[in-house]
């Protein structure tokens, strides 16, 4: 969702803004623009990309130290230039950049016309800095007071960076509820909403928490109050970011360089967290907590989109292994259903970007009613990571892909280190199958490299496929969030209709459909309800659907009935939902790129959803 970059320091703003919003570009975005101070204020902005907004600024005067970059994704007005950030207070001094909701723009617009103020777009952000500006003007502020005014009257979310013309050797920032981090390098200063932007220049940063406001001054120290006008001392931290993980390394698209890169997320998720020889089996992160989560009466697990796929595997998982009652919600329904909870509850947080927006408010409701938090995050110090009790990162490095493909597979990994050390601890599972659990888990990575030999086959598959209006993937146990997911991958990237089910379910509707055009990709593998699955795919093929199948190694039955098998390595049953996924996220990869769909950055897709 909208992304924030700002410079301030020695060296020329413009190629650094550009380049910020370029790193900036996988959030998901529908217009970009940037401002600058020199000897005035300039601003330019338009619909599109970040080349539109190059070609835009090219000629003009793109000159100064000092600026701030946007990518905005539309939630108040529809994408167009007008709309487009930064914005600009009434008499022009003024530029800010937003991220976020201002839930009570609305009210404020009111009673800021009343007194003379006039709106040229349809946002709340141009309401926010008018309010700076009546601030400024009624109350003789400068600029960080004015911010810190303006924003006790603000309900909802922001993130924001403001400029003044008046004021030229400053950045003011801001955040409540959206993510932004401070970068500190020689002499000069930088303000993102991610740390992409930043990592280039410095690896000395500060997370703003909710309701901190920044100023950057130049030749200065990084000055941080909050909303109650107290002066903090900013903790600055060291950037675990490394820039090889942000460039596509030689690969068409990032989301394919993610997909063949799990065999090594996976192994770094599991590494120095279990031996097979002791059977230890060990998560340092919740260790503190691991005994609410021995003796919970229930696990609450939230999440959003994959995440909640994620989620799904892991009831099955914890409720198999270490049989602990699991409930997974979705976080945006959870938060406003009033929903039970109590002190005896451990609520479950997955989340990549450790910034989604439902389920930190979900987290944050459970916490009010005394459950204990976990968190499982990709990103290394993000908001939802902060606010739990206690958590297990997902070492699957960034993703850049909208569509998410190795942060799943590295938290269904987490999940099943979690479930295993719970269901040791609690006696609920044998000891040989435990052994054997994690034997199997250990030739994982091997397993999803030679799953990645299926490449080509599936490329082969997809052309058949790449022009059909409708997909239905099925499965049972297990491999049932795994066929919610492989559609998911197929609708984000490839814009086909597609849709997961139980497999037993599709006789309660989606075989309706089924005939001669439509291609059903099922999970049939070999262990868990194979010959119920094996009914299924012939209740498919006697109305003429086509059978894409995944199958264990060597299965002959299933085999025959497809009309398309890939095989994937043998394993545990549990750990199936790890290797079953890779072949499905490479057929959506390759119809989307055969359908010359944009396959990073998806329409009106966004890779964090900061707002609700
Ligand atoms: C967006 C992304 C998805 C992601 C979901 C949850 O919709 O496009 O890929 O699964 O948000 O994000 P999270 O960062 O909480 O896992």
């Amino acid at each position: 969702m909208c992304g924030i970059v700002a410079y301030i320091g020695n060296k020329e703003a413009y190629p650094i803004l550009i380049k910020g919003l370029r790193r900036l570009e996988y959030r998901g975005y529908d217009s970009a623009g940037i401002s600058l101070v020199n000897a005035g204020l300039n601003v330019y902005k338009c619909k599109g990309k970040v080349s539109d907004l190059e070609a835009f600024a090219s000629g003009k005067d793109v000159s100064g130290v000092v600026g701030i970059g946007h990518t905005r994704w539309a939630t108040h007005g529809e994408p167009n230039d007008v709309n487009a950030h930064p914005h600009q207070s009434g008499n022009e001094h003024l530029a800010i950049i937003h991220n976020g909701i201002i839930e009570n723009y609305d009210s404020l617009k009111t009673e800021l016309k009343k007194r003379g103020h006039v709106f040229k777009s349809d946002t709340d952000t141009e309401v926010l800095v008018h309010l700076i500006e009546d601030v400024q003007a009624n109350e003789d502020l400068p600029l960080a007071e004015a911010v810190r005014v303006a924003l006790t009257q603000v309900v909802g979310a922001y993130a924001i960076a403001v400029l003044d013309r008046n004021d030229p050797n400053v950045i003011i920032g801001a955040k409540k509820g959206s993510p932004m981090v401070v970068g500190i390098g020689k002499g000069e200063f930088f303000l993102a909403s991610d740390a992409t932007p930043i990592v280039e220049y410095t690896k000395e940063v500060v997370y703003l928490e909710d309701e901190q406001i920044v100023e950057l001054r130049l030749g200065q120290e990084v000055r941080i109050k909050n909303i109650e006008n107290e002066t903090l001392t900013p903790y600055i931290q060291e950037l675990e970011l490394h820039l090889e993980a942000l460039e596509k390394g030689g690969y068409d698209h990032f989301m394919l360089k993610e997909i063949f890169e799990q065999p090594k997320s996976i192994a770094d998720s599991m590494r120095g967290r279990f031996h097979v020889e002791s059977g230890d089996v060990s998560l340092g992160g919740i260790i503190d907590y691991e005994q609410k989560l021995v003796s919970a009466k229930r696990i609450i697990i939230v999440a959003c989109g994959t995440s909640w796929h994620a989620g799904l595997v892991g009831e099955y998982l914890i409720e198999d292994l270490a049989r602990i009652p699991v409930e997974v919600e979705y976080a945006s329904e959870f938060r406003y259903r009033n929903p039970i909870i109590n002190e005896e509850d451990v609520v479950i947080a997955i989340s990549q970007s450790g910034e989604t927006a439902d389920t930190l408010a979900a987290l944050e409701l459970a916490k009010s009613k005394g459950a204990t938090t976990i968190g499982i995050c990709n990103v290394v110090g993000s908001s939802i990571s902060r606010v739990t009790d206690a958590g297990s990162y997902t070492h699957a490095g960034p993703e850049i892909g909208v569509a998410s493909t190795k942060a799943f597979t590295a938290q269904v990994t987490v999940l099943i280190l979690m479930a295993l050390r719970l269901a040791h601890k609690r006696g609920s599972i044998p000891e040989s199958r435990f052994h054997q659990m994690l034997a199997s888990l250990e030739k994982l990575p091997k397993q999803v490299e030679e799953t990645l030999k299926t490449a080509s086959l599936v490329e082969h598959i997809s052309k058949q496929y790449k022009d059909v209006r409708n997909f239905l993937y099925l499965g049972r146990g297990y491999n049932f969030p795994v066929a919610l997911e492989g559609a998911l991958k197929l609708k984000e990237i490839s814009y086909i209709h597609a849709e997961g089910y139980p497999a037993a379910e599709m006789k309660h509707g989606p075989i309706a459909l089924i005939d001669e055009e439509m291609p059903v990709v099922v999970i049939a593998t070999s262990k868990g309800n194979y010959e119920k699955v094996i009914s299924n795919i012939q209740e498919v093929k006697a109305r003429k659907g086509k059978i894409i199948a995944i199958v264990t190694e060597g299965d002959v039955t299933a085999a025959e009935l497809a009309d398309h098998v890939i095989e994937i390595p043998d394993t545990e049953e549990a750990l199936v939902p790890i290797l079953a996924s890779v072949p499905l996220q490479l057929l959506s990869y390759y119809i989307a790129v055969m359908r010359g769909c944009n396959v990073d950055q998806p329409r009106n897709l966004a890779k964090s959803v900061t707002v609700e």
